[in-house]
């Protein structure tokens, strides 16, 4: 029997040429419940004709097409019969491969401008005549392939929109998929469905459902483990090996004591009251703060954190080994993990693009190859907006699925210096305060993290009668889109009045709160 899978539905591939709006591409077409998938830029013709696709779309990208190491495109991808997409650099690389010319602008066009569309092209469809896009670009378009038309100008560019209607070929100088481009979505469904044929068929439902039959196929009737975290990713991987193989999963939490408070009850509550879902707690928080004593480097702190989790998930993996019953058939032979989409795609590096070369140093390491596990990754084509769809269609509460990013070594990379009882105690105190308050406010679903913050700077206080020499607090609370880059927030002051009025009236060990208007870079959003 066949198994549904995403890629016997529609598909539209995405060649990426380093742009910064790779994946909001992606995105935006997998929104319209088509799935999409972005490859490299030198992918061979020979291979995208394998993949099935119904369409391909040219990414923009930093690099001027008549630089000398301007990145390439397989020429033979003009030849499959596929309709192609090309968007900025896409658009330019397409037009000089199919006979045009593309030149450097005397002005680059950057940032919005008025788009005149031609709304009998069925890329525009339904669409006004006028319409604000978004522009970033230095070169233009000075003559037209052969068989182009024009369907679209700016003020800038007498070519801001091309078409060959009867190859399908489509070309846009502006960004359709940036919000700048108010309509851009629409443009875009117009190429998925009116120029591809797509179906409307990447819906999470039916996700699940093909990852299910994709997990019970690999893993058999052998036993599966899991790292649960709390967090998101760990927590929808779990959720999902449960519906797939029940019993057959077995997920491990380490309470490292560098926890939220309650944050191991939460675990427990949800996954082993409501889900029934075998869970090995363990709990080595005396171990981790036996190796953290006295380390105040932050460095040394994730480093003594990261092994020792890596000591504790091999004994408690052995300790599951050892409890399998003696001529027991099925084994614990898979490692499943939460990895998503964004770790998986291979990214390209294009000069002049720093971004591509930003790769985040967190989540990686992580369990040693000596482990001997083999795989399991049902999360890895989900971008994290449909990672939470899924959670939610699982049954996994708001609470989880929405829940902020907390970093593995947790606490102890948000107290600075020493880390003892004591501090551990003060900060889950005022970290509670501020989850609620920001929760009781609306405040907490809108950012990308709020939390506090321990310093190991003492001052000087009033309370009541007396004087006091008590810690200090600092509120981080930023918005982000990928943790790459961040701005604070600007909260309302009633806001940071009651949650400062609580903590030092609270926390016994705080008498002063402060609040972190840092962005990031050149701050970072944790501290340590
Ligand atoms: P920074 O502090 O580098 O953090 O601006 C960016 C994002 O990553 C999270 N973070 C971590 N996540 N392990 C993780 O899983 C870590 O060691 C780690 N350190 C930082 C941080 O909370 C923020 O969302």
């Amino acid at each position: 029997m066949s198994t549904p899978t995403a890629s016997q539905g529609s598909k539209i591939l995405i060649l990426d040429f380093g742009s910064q709006y790779t994946q909001v591409i992606a995105r935006r077409v997998r929104e319209s419940q088509v799935y999409s998938q972005i490859l490299p830029f030198h992918t061979p013709a020979s291979e995208l004709a394998k993949e099935g696709a119904d369409g391909i779309i040219l990414s923009g990208g930093p690099a001027s097409v008549y630089a000398k190491n301007a990145p390439q495109i397989d020429p033979a991808i003009f030849q499959l019969g596929i309709p192609v997409l090309g968007i900025c650099y896409g658009m330019q690389l397409m037009g000089q491969h199919l006979g045009g010319k593309v030149e450097h602008a005397e002005r680059r066009e950057y940032g919005p401008g008025l788009l005149s569309a031609d709304n009998r092209s069925r890329l525009f469809h339904g669409l006004a005549k006028k319409l604000d896009v978004w522009n970033s670009h230095g070169d233009k378009l000075t003559k037209l392939p052969r068989g182009f038309r024009v369907i679209g100008t700016t003020d800038g560019s007498p070519a801001a929109a091309i078409e060959h209607p009867k190859k399908n070929f489509y070309g846009l100088q502006f960004h359709p998929e940036v919000v700048h481009t108010p309509r851009g979505k629409d443009i875009l469904q117009n190429f998925l469905f009116k120029v591809c044929g797509c179906a409307m068929d990447w819906t999470m439902g039916s996700f699940i459902e093909s990852a299910c039959a994709k997990i019970r196929e690999q893993v058999g009737d052998q036993k599966v483990i899991l790292g649960l975290s709390g967090g998101v990713d760990s927590s929808v991987a779990a959720a999902l090996l449960h519906r797939a193989i029940g019993d057959q999963l077995t997920c491990i939490f380490v309470n490292n004591g560098l926890l939220r408070a309650k944050e191991a009850e939460v675990v427990q509550r949800v996954f082993v009251n409501n889900f029934h879902v075998r869970l090995k707690y363990v709990d080595a928080s005396a171990r981790f703060l036996r190796k953290l004593r006295g380390v105040t480097d932050p460095e040394r702190k994730r480093k003594i954190i990261g092994i020792e989790f890596v000591r504790v998930f091999e004994e408690a993996t052995e300790e599951l080994k050892r409890a399998e019953k003696a001529g027991t058939k099925s084994h614990y032979r898979f490692l499943a993990q939460g990895t998503l989409y964004p770790d998986v795609i291979e990214s390209v590096s294009i000069s002049g693009n720093p971004a591509a070369l930003i790769k985040s140093h967190h989540n990686v390491g992580g369990l040693p190859k000596r482990m001997k596990f083999k795989l399991v990754e049902p999360l890895r084509e989900l971008f994290k907006d449909e990672v939470r769809q899924v959670g939610l269609q699982l049954g996994l509460p708001k609470e989880i699925v929405f829940r902020q990013p907390f970093p593995g070594p947790g606490l102890a990379v948000r107290i600075l210096g020493q880390i003892t009882e004591e501090r551990l105690r003060i900060l889950r105190e005022a970290d509670g305060i501020v989850v609620g308050e920001m929760k009781a406010s609306e405040w907490y679903y809108k950012v990308w993290q709020s939390f506090a913050v321990l310093l190991p700077v003492r001052s000087v206080g009033v309370m009541g009668d007396e004087r006091t020499y008590e810690f200090t607090v600092a509120l981080r609370i930023v918005e982000s889109q990928d943790g790459m880059t961040a701005d604070w927030v600007r909260v309302p002051y009633e806001l940071l009045a009651r949650i400062s009025a609580r903590i030092i009236n609270e926390v016994k060990g705080v008498n002063r709160v402060c609040y972190d208007i840092s962005s990031k870079p050149p701050a970072t959003i944790e501290w340590e």
